[in-house]
């Protein structure tokens, strides 16, 4: 297998600005090609054996005393490679803020409640046609302290590994109609012509009757049609 460079039209520039934690992670010096080895062409390759039967299930992955508070979703779509194929058994790993825009880990301090019942982290895999489906709870927005009065906008992250180490892709999903997405500088640090393909579409198909709102997203691993890696 081989891949084509990294097409830098799909993706945030290393050094943004006005994301202002980007500066202290992005490289001062221009980067040096290398040719891609064999630990980078061949991936990691996971086995459905691999993930339980509640992992792609966020509204009972962690339930202790009752159903999580907040907006059922269901997210579904499909993973393709540069040439637009489906890239079938690989893993997506998911995490996100609850209803009420609070994680679960040391650093977030911000004054909203965490749900007892919502762990906000689960993953699941593609099937033999690159399909993959989860079920989760809207994450709210919440505060960064970027700048003042700075809020992200709803987001689900994603990692995934694709093949290989070279078709890893972290990102950030983002939901269609949120004032945010304009004034969010991780958003604008992706090329304008690729911000829309982090933004996910609402589907009445998708939508399950008296139970949960369904949106389509696909994942595209490299090439020009990439989805935008996080900044
Ligand atoms: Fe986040």
């Amino acid at each position: 297998m081989d891949y084509k460079p990294m097409d830098w039209d799909s993706h945030p520039p290393l050094l943004y600005p006005d994301y202002h934690s980007n500066a202290l992670r992005a490289p001062k010096k221009p980067l040096i090609p290398t040719q891609h080895t064999l630990s980078e062409l061949t991936g990691p390759v996971y086995g459905h054996d691999s993930v339980g039967p509640l992992d792609n299930d966020l509204t009972k992955n962690s339930v202790k005393n009752g159903e999580p508070l907040g907006e059922r979703i269901i997210v579904t779509g499909r993973v393709l490679d540069e040439d637009g194929r489906p890239v079938p058994d690989t893993l997506i790993e998911i995490w996100q803020a609850n209803a009420a825009g609070r994680y679960i880990h040391v650093v977030d301090q911000h004054p909203a409640p965490l749900d007892p019942n919502f762990l906000g982290a689960g993953r699941c895999a593609t099937d033999s046609e690159g399909r993959y489906k989860f079920y989760s709870i809207k994450p709210g927005a919440y505060p960064w302290r970027n700048h003042h009065n700075a809020w992200r906008p709803n987001h689900i992250h994603f990692s995934l590994f694709g093949r290989a180490f070279v078709t890893r892709l972290v990102t950030q999903m983002y939901f269609p109609g949120d004032p945010l997405l304009d004034i969010d500088p991780m958003v604008q640090s992706a090329p304008k012509e690729a911000r829309e393909r982090l933004v996910c579409k609402f589907s009445i198909d998708i939508t399950e009757p008296e139970f949960a709102l369904g949106y389509d997203f696909d994942f595209i691993l490299r090439g020009r049609n990439a989805t935008p890696m996080e900044g």
